[in-house]
Formats: C-alpha cells, sequence, structure tokens
C-alpha cells in the first residue's frame, strides 16, 4: 500500500505478488495474471479495507488506543484483518459472526485477542447477515466509545482498493485489458472501476457474483434465497455501496465452479487458491471465447486456500455436495462442463 506511514505488522500490508498462470488458460492467445492477495499478513484482500477504514479515525483521534471499541460484522476475512490493526493499536475488537463461521476463522480471531460474538438463529429465510447487523448495531448503542466501521456502507472500503488497481496497472506498464473481481460488498469492485475511470484506462471489469446472490438481481430479490455453500463473494443484502453500473460485465459462478476453478489451480499451477479466486477462473473461462487475442487479463485472488481445506480442498465434502466430480478438474479444458448458472 501507498501508506508509508503505518509501521510494524500493517506494513506489511499491499504490494502482493501478481503472477502469470501459464497451464490453467492452456492455448489462451493472450496473457492471465493472477493478484495474490492471500500474502497479506491476514491472509486476505480484507487486510487493505481494515487499514484504510481504521487508520483515518485513530489518527484523526475519533479512535483513541486504550479507550475505544470496534464493533463489526464479519464471518472471515474483514473481521481477522480488524483484529490485527484493533490488536496492533490496543483497541478492544468485537466481531459478530455467525453459524456458518469456520473454527478455523474463529481461532484466528481469537488468537488476535478479538472478542467474538456468535449469532445463532437465522431470519426468516434463513440467513445470519440481516442478524448480525441488527447485534452490531445494539452493542454499538450499548458500549461506551464504539465505533462501528460498517463495511457495507464506509466509502474508506472501495477507497482501500486504489492501491490493489495501482499496484497491478504499475506492475503491467499500465495495460490491462480485463480485471476480474470478486464481489459481495462491492468495495473491490467499486475502487478498482473508480480508478480505471479516474485514469481513463480502457480497461473491462468483470464482477463474479455467486448464483443465487441479490447484488446483481434487477429490483428487489425475489423467491427464497438460493442456499451458497462457499463464503466470500455474493450476498444475500445488497450493500449501500452498491452503484447499478460498476461492473462491464457480470458473471453469475455456481458453488461446483469455484470448486473446479480452485482444483484445477491447485492442480495445474500448485496454487492454493481460496473460493472466490476459484470463481474468477470459472467466469474468466466463460468469457474467455469473447477475449480479444493477445489481450492481457488479471483475476484478483482474495484469499488463500488454506482456509477452506475441509470443505473444498475436502475430497469427502466435494463428494458430499456434488457426487463423483473429480474428472472435472483431472481433465484439461474442464471449468467450463462443472455447469453453469446464470450469467
Ligand atoms: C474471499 C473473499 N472474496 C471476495 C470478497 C468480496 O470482496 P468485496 O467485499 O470487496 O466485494 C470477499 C469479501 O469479504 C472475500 O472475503
Amino acid at each position: 500500500m501507498a501508506d508509508h506511514a503505518l509501521t510494524g505488522i500493517l506494513s506489511a500490508v499491499g504490494n502482493t505478488p501478481l503472477v502469470e498462470l501459464e497451464r490453467v488458460p492452456a492455448g489462451f492467445d493472450g496473457r492471465l495474471f493472477a493478484k495474490l492477495e492471500r500474502f497479506n499478513p491476514g491472509g486476505s484482500i480484507k487486510d487493505r479495507p481494515a487499514i484504510s477504514m481504521l487508520m483515518g479515525e485513530i489518527r484523526s483521534g475519533r479512535l483513541i488506543p486504550g479507550r475505544s471499541v470496534v464493533v463489526e460484522s464479519s464471518s472471515g476475512n474483514l473481521a481477522v484483518g480488524l483484529a490485527q490493526v484493533c490488536r496492533y493499536h490496543d483497541i478492544r475488537f468485537i466481531c459478530v459472526v455467525d453459524a456458518k463461521t469456520t473454527e478455523q476463522n474463529l481461532a484466528i480471531l481469537r488468537a488476535l485477542h478479538a472478542e467474538v460474538e456468535v449469532v445463532t438463529e437465522p431470519d426468516a429465510d434463513g440467513e445470519y447477515l440481516s442478524v448480525r447487523l441488527r447485534r452490531v448495531r445494539e452493542l454499538v448503542r450499548s458500549i461506551p466509545h464504539a465505533y462501528w466501521p460498517n463495511q457495507y456502507a464506509n466509502e474508506m472500503n472501495p477507497r482501500a482498493h486504489f492501491s490493489t488497481m495501482n499496484e497491478i496497472v504499475e506492475a503491467l506498464d499500465g495495460r490491462l485489458d480485463y480485471l476480474f473481481t470478486a464481489t459481495s460488498t462491492t468495495g473491490t469492485l467499486l475502487g478498482c472501476k473508480r480508478y480505471v475511470r479516474e485514469h481513463g484506462l480502457a480497461t473491462k471489469v468483470v464482477a463474479v457474483d455467486a448464483v443465487g446472490s441479490v447484488l446483481f438481481e434487477p429490483g428487489p430479490p425475489t423467491g427464497p434465497p438460493v442456499r451458497r455453500l462457499i463464503p466470500g463473494h455474493g450476498a444475500s443484502v445488497r450493500s449501500a455501496l452498491f452503484e447499478p453500473d460498476t461492473a462491464d460485465e457480470v458473471v453469475h459462478v455456481t458453488d461446483l465452479e469455484c470448486v473446479v476453478g480452485c482444483r484445477r489451480l491447485s492442480l495445474r499451477e500448485a496454487l492454493l487458491a481460496g473460493g472466490s479466486s476459484g470463481a474468477t477462473l470459472a467466469a474468466f473461462e466463460r468469457l474467455r471465447p469473447r477475449i480479444a487475442p493477445g489481450s492481457l487479463c488479471v483475476l484478483i485472488f482474495p484469499d488463500g486456500g488454506d482456509r477452506y481445506l475441509h470443505t473444498i480442498y475436502s475430497d469427502s465434502w466435494v463428494q458430499e455436495h456434488f457426487g463423483e466430480v473429480s474428472h472435472l478438474w483431472k481433465t484439461p479444458d474442464s471449468t467450463a462442463a462443472a455447469g453453469h448458472g446464470k450469467g
């Protein structure tokens, strides 16, 4: 990140590697790169908004070490990023999570001295987000000096990704034809797209959403939400940050396509990627027939596979949810065969 005033572990956030993928896009007449955000010290891209949402508050004196309390709803990556900033600056952090949060994420949060509150009752649609947000509001009302960064409405969330995009564009000497970004709060998507507009770039920004997510559906959600197994991208509630015309294209990806994308990356590139990273590879494959020869494409990989060892990388979990599907990543050029959702 361009913030040279950051010290200690926080100074290690950003400047993540951009690596070329030469095997998974076999036969592609162009170049494909992955921006590996797992190399942030908290293990994900969400270290960036955690810093941008809190550091301004700390520097301005609105958040006071030893006195203020940060409260946020997150089921994983942002929570780890916030826990990191809060511990470093001696600020109490209460994280509201839900029953779907993995044991591993809970253990990481506790190891970083976050206080974890688990919401166990979903709302009428079986979703937890609205219940978590209600609990956050209660906590902020009742705890003195409490501050809610609210990643769903905080402009410093998208702002954080100017640096993400700047690092990519500089590494490619200013040329980038396609950017594929998984989306949930839409912070990454918005920040990258605003960068593209402000710098007059010709980059097409592709939003990668989950089948069953409400983000890019026109109007209010219809019907019961589709049960999604893989966290990270997609949303059951549209964030206040959402701007309808941000993405040049939207691709909806199924859980199975995520699994296949991840397994292809581990098998062919020796790259252990998180679920939404696999989704970006599936989206690239979907658009590939329409991408002009010679194009430079980047997939943002928000986190790593080590947080998905008991799901995406567990043969028994995959078998339980999708049946015998290993042929889908063992044969070349197989992402497209994993079954399309919408998009
Ligand atoms: C693994 C993963 N992928 C994708 C996203 C979506 O990013 P954004 O919230 O910036 O839309 C997140 C957000 O937490 C995430 O954790």
